[in-house]
């Protein structure tokens, strides 16, 4: 998929993975025969499309799960990302994602899934991509000022004033709670927005989208933790699913954009851990696509996982943070000082420090004030003498 220069290679929706080998039909859609040997004597380099054919789709579709990388990247303009643009630097996603060995750099999570097919990616090599590489961390040439913040606050902060810019949404919400309504007479219910986005299907529940949208901000070095399925998870709460590690005291956390997704998922409301349920297959199978039936499609989907579901179903609200390192914006299109240093700037949420312009002391202010008031009293005594005495 990586290196196929004829673009017909297509994975069949429900064969894990596998192009179709003779023609198949799926959802109204033929699906041809893909030529193996035909895409191997035809390999090319990678390039944005062949990477984006499944990244700009994670998560089940277009700007699903990532808010900076969509189908808006296959050629996007300078406004949209400066590297990327296609009348100027024309990068691919190689020139910053490096690979040695098939390792590409560029991973924040430490073990790789699916476990035991290790293709997707090996293991993290440690191997980061930082801004710093091409730019250096004293990028601006005119403004020292700004240079004096790339200890505090990751270059993409500033570099990337919105997410979502090219025009395609992506997925804020997903509740899974509401699936499973059907008409009166029994038939699926698909409702879109006026922008043709989803917003409530039968197999799916509701969806929430958006377009250049304010990034959350948090302290982050470059690692995520995350819960798995065996977890103990509080219900009263909302469960981040994963969570950036980081903070002010940290010397190697700095103050970092990200889409933040919301969700409301099913799990083991007895033993509050996550469960695994089966969505996909045929009625009879438990899937809960054909019977729409949570209790027998977690039943299903922990039996084939290997581990107890006690019989009880709940939901639970989620979190899921996603960084943001695409869709660089031009550099009169970057966060000017007042959207931080001000009340009710974008960095309002994080208090753990003291920043000028949003935070004040009224002990310091007072002061301060006390000082400046009596340094005018001083000099205009002084001024007063000076006039009298030289007369
Ligand atoms: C200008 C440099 C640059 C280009 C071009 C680029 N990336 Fe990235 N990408 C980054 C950086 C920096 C990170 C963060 C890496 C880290 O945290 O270690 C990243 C992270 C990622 C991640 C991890 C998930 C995430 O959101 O953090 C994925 C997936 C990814 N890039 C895919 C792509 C794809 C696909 C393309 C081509 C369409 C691409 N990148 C082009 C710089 C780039
Ligand atoms: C066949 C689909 C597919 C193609 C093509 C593909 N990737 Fe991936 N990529 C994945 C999957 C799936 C994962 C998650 C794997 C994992 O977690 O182990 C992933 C993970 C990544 C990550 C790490 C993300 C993270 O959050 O840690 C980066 C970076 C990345 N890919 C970049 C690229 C680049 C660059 C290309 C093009 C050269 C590319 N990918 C092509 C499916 C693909
Ligand atoms: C506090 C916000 C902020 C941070 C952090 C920041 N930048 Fe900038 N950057 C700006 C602004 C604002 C401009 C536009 C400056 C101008 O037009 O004078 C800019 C301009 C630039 C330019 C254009 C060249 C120039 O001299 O104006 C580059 C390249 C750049 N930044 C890269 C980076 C990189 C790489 C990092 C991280 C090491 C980074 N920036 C961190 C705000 C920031
Ligand atoms: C592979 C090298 C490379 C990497 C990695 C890279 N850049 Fe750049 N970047 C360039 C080049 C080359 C230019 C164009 C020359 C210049 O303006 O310095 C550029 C230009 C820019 C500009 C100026 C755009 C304008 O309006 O002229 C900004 C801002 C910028 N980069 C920010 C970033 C940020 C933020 C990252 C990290 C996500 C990053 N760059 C990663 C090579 C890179
Ligand atoms: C992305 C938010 C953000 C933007 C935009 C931003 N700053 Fe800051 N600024 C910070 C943070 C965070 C600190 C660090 C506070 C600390 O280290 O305790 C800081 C610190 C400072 C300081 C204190 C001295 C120092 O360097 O630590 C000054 C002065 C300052 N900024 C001026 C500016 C000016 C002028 C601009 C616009 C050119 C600007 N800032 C843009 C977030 C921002």
């Amino acid at each position: 998929m990586c290196h196929d220069g004829t673009g017909t290679y297509k994975k069949f929706p429900t064969d894990c993975g596998h192009p179709a080998y003779e023609e198949k039909k799926f959802g109204g859609t033929t699906y041809q025969t893909v030529d193996l040997g035909n895409i191997a004597r035809n390999i090319k380099k990678s390039s944005r499309n062949t990477c984006g054919a499944c990244h700009f789709f994670g998560g089940g579709g277009d700007g699903v799960k990532h808010g900076d990388l969509d189908s808006s990247m296959f050629a996007p303009d300078k406004s949209l990302d400066v590297h990327m643009d296609v009348k100027g630097l024309n990068y691919n996603c190689t020139v910053c994602h490096t690979a040695r060995s098939h390792d590409i750099v560029g991973r924040k999570y430490s073990r790789a899934a699916p476990n035991t097919h290790r293709l997707a990616l090996p293991e993290d090599t440690g191997l980061r991509i930082g801004c710093e590489n091409c730019h250096s961390s004293r990028p601006h040439k005119n403004n020292q000022n700004l240079n004096d913040h790339t200890d505090t606050v990751a270059c993409q902060t500033c570099h990337i004033p919105y997410f979502a810019r090219g025009g395609i949404a992506t997925q804020l919400d997903w509740d899974w709670s509401t699936a499973g309504k059907h008409t009166a007479d029994g038939k699926a219910i698909v409702k879109k927005d006026s922008d043709g986005n989803v917003i409530y299907h039968t197999k799916k529940g509701t969806m929430a989208w958006g377009t250049s949208l304010e990034p959350e901000y948090a302290w982050y070095r470059g690692v995520m933790t995350y819960i798995q399925q065996q977890d103990i998870i509080d219900p009263s709460t909302v469960v981040a699913l994963n969570r950036p590690l980081g903070s002010y005291a940290d010397r190697d956390a700095r103050i970092y954009p990200f889409k933040v997704h919301q969700g409301k998922q099913p799990f083991d409301a007895e033993s509050n851990r996550l469960v695994v349920p089966k969505l996909f297959g045929k009625k009879g199978s438990g899937a809960y696509w054909a019977e729409y039936d949570w209790t027998k499609a977690a039943n299903k989907g922990m039996e084939a996982y290997g581990a107890p579901f006690s019989g009880s179903i709940g939901f639970i609200e989620t979190t899921f943070y996603s960084p943001l390192n695409h869709m660089i914006a031009p550099k009169e299109a970057s966060l000017a000082c007042g959207e931080c240093h001000s009340r009710s700037g974008r960095l309002a949420a994080l208090t753990s420090f003291y920043l000028p312009g949003r935070d004040r002391s009224g002990l310091v202010d007072a002061l301060g004030w006390t000082a400046v008031w009596l340094s005018l009293a001083g000099i205009l005594i002084h001024g007063v003498l000076r006039f009298i005495l030289k007369k």
